[in-house]
């Protein structure tokens, strides 16, 4: 297969908060999967994301925090990207769409994004009432206001999107409208904006995501959660959407137009567009030139994977490829991967939603300054929610760290294998010698394993993915016990080095094999291995450790962990 070109990105988090373990689940652990696996398969792929600095959720932890909404998206900013590189959230490049180093690459290319969509006349400008917060003296867009959505009913709505639906909305038609800052009733008040026109484009999003339904050679269906809820959307009718907003806070709206001062484009304008910008940036930094970043978003040749969290289904798959299909001159997503919400279950509780307020949360920081990055990537893929919600059970990590990492596969690695190696072949791969019948089976079923791992990959299934990793851990269990080393051992050194040495290729294999997924003990095994990192191309899987090449050090992979050395509490 010729090398293919993907340009991947994970939704960007709003700088206004710490991650918890529904973050990683939802938009980058699997992105960060996907992208480790095409490097290893040796395609072109960049994976992008930045934080999403602009817009009402910085400006009230701002205030809440008592800072400037320059101060508080920059530090968790900082904070966010310290939290993904502990995590192996392999970014080729993280920025911010109002960061220094960012701000003025990504406001002119949603200034020109803007400007073309105008030209185009897809937006209509109108002068209509919104909400106004007399004791604030300001209009009260998208998460200032809060009420009952008109849709479902749910009584925490924001105004551009309710959380329960998932559906976009519009503010002025709330249920009860309260402010979220002085918690005062706004009245109307007459402002002008300038609407997207989502409905010219209904057929052609129809077209296009129904196109999506049926799986071709290298063309992976999309989730019927997505199209489900997404074509339902059109079948309501797509309503026009404000493009525009009164803040003073985001990116100025580019028209020589005096209802366009003292406005900015509203976040989820210019957010996706941050995808595009921290490209262009990526491309100044590594060829020179930011322009290239055409290659990658006008480029056919290219496909676009955008993954994201369930509550930004609405705007990936029906207002930013409107965006694009009114700017003209970009291509449309080729997948969007969009996960379900984790809940979360400490011991002896009940499961519940996962919480910053009521403090029921894992958070990345936290996590990382106790444990190590792998069984938690473990776990969560181990429990993706892909299709629905899942739960992040303290009891049943622990379970499987103990189980399934620990017993099944760092034992096999780590005590069975290497240390063996190291006790009974002077940390030499022993001789091939004479391979049995069941020898040659297992051997060949390796190659069966990487491709059965690689076709779950490919369909964007991961939690399918490492179950076969995990089934493979143990069929290698089962090959052990029936060679019983330890026993030939003292009876047969020749075919316990035969066995050996069939166990050391297996080890071969899994390091590869493992390395999207676990990536931290994938490196320990390559030591152990005594191989560098180009024995991670996936090819390479099934290549065989010579006779008598040198071992390192045995090193433990996984460790027993306890729950109450875990998370007491949620904070
Ligand atoms: N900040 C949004 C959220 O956390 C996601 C923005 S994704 C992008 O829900 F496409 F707009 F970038
Ligand atoms: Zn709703």
């Amino acid at each position: 297969m010729s090398q293919r070109r993907f340009l991947v990105t994970s939704g960007l988090p709003y700088s206004n908060g710490r991650l918890h373990v529904g973050h990683i689940a939802g938009a980058y652990l699997p992105a960060d999967t996907y992208v480790r696996y095409l490097r290893a398969r040796g395609e072109d792929v960049r994976f992008i994301c930045g934080s999403d600095d602009n817009g009402v959720a910085a400006l009230i932890s701002a205030r809440k925090e008592g800072t400037t909404v320059e101060e508080l998206t920059a530090r968790y900013n900082a904070r966010q990207a310290a939290d993904f590189k502990g995590l192996g959230i392999s970014f080729d490049i993280y920025g911010g769409t109002h960061q220094p180093g960012f701000a003025e690459l990504h406001t002119r290319l949603s200034q020109e994004f803007f400007r073309r969509i105008h030209e185009k006349g897809y937006f209509t400008k109108k002068t209509t009432q919104q909400l106004f917060d007399v004791q604030a003296n300001q209009f009260l867009p998208d998460r200032y206001v809060k009420g009952k959505c008109y849709l479902c009913g749910y009584e925490e709505a924001y105004g551009d999107q309710c959380e329960n639906c998932g559906q976009s909305l519009d503010a002025a038609k709330l249920i009860d409208p309260v402010s979220t800052i002085t918690g005062s009733r706004p009245e109307l008040r007459e402002t002008t904006h300038w609407y997207l026109q989502l409905n010219q484009f209904e057929e052609q999003l129809r077209a296009w995501l129904e196109s999506k339904r049926q799986a071709s050679p290298g063309n992976p269906a999309w989730r019927e959660t997505v199209l489900n809820f997404s074509l339902g959307q059109i079948r309501q009718g797509l309503p026009e959407r404000a493009m525009t907003r009164d803040l003073d806070w985001g990116i100025p709206v580019p028209l020589d137009d005096p209802d366009a001062a003292g406005k900015v484009l509203y976040v989820w304008f210019d957010a996706p567009i941050g995808y595009v910008s921290f490209t262009a940036r990526l491309c100044q930094d590594r060829d020179g030139d930011a322009e290239l970043y055409t290659r990658w978003w006008k480029d056919p040749d290219c496909k676009i994977v955008h993954f994201i969290g369930e509550d930004n289904t609405v705007f990936h798959t029906l207002i930013w490829p409107a965006m694009l299909m009114a700017e003209g001159t970009y291509q449309l997503p080729w997948q969007v991967v969009a996960n379900a919400f984790l809940n979360i279950k400490f011991p002896g509780q009940e499961e519940q939603k996962i919480s910053k307020s009521r403090g029921t949360a894992i958070w990345i920081e936290e996590y990382l300054q106790t444990f190590e990055p792998d069984p938690l990537r473990y776990y969560l893929t181990a429990v993706a929610p892909e299709n629905q919600r899942t739960t992040f059970d303290i009891d049943d990590f622990i379970n499987r760290n103990n189980g399934e990492l620990v017993a099944a596969l760092g034992n096999f690695i780590y005590g069975r294998t290497v240390k063996f190696a190291h006790q009974y072949f002077e940390g030499r791969v022993p001789p091939v010698g004479k391979r049995t019948e069941g020898d040659h089976e297992f051997l060949a079923r390796i190659g069966e394993f990487r491709d059965r791992i690689a076709a779950e990959i490919e369909a964007f299934r991961f939690k399918n993915a490492i179950g076969v990793l995990m089934e493979f851990a143990r069929a290698a269990n089962g090959y052990y016990d029936s060679r019983q080393p330890w026993k030939s051992r003292k009876t047969d050194m020749a075919d316990c080095g035969t066995a050996i040495n069939v166990s050391l290729q297996i080890v071969r294999a899994m390091t590869t094999l493992m390395a999207p997924f676990l990536p931290f003990s994938a490196l320990k095994c390559l030591d152990m291995l005594r191989l560098d990192e180009s024995a991670l191309q996936w090819d390479r899987a099934t290549e065989q450790l010579p006779e008598g090449h040198a071992l390192g050090e045995p090193v433990i992979l996984f460790k027993k962990l306890d729950a109450a050395e875990l998370f007491g509490t949620g904070e």
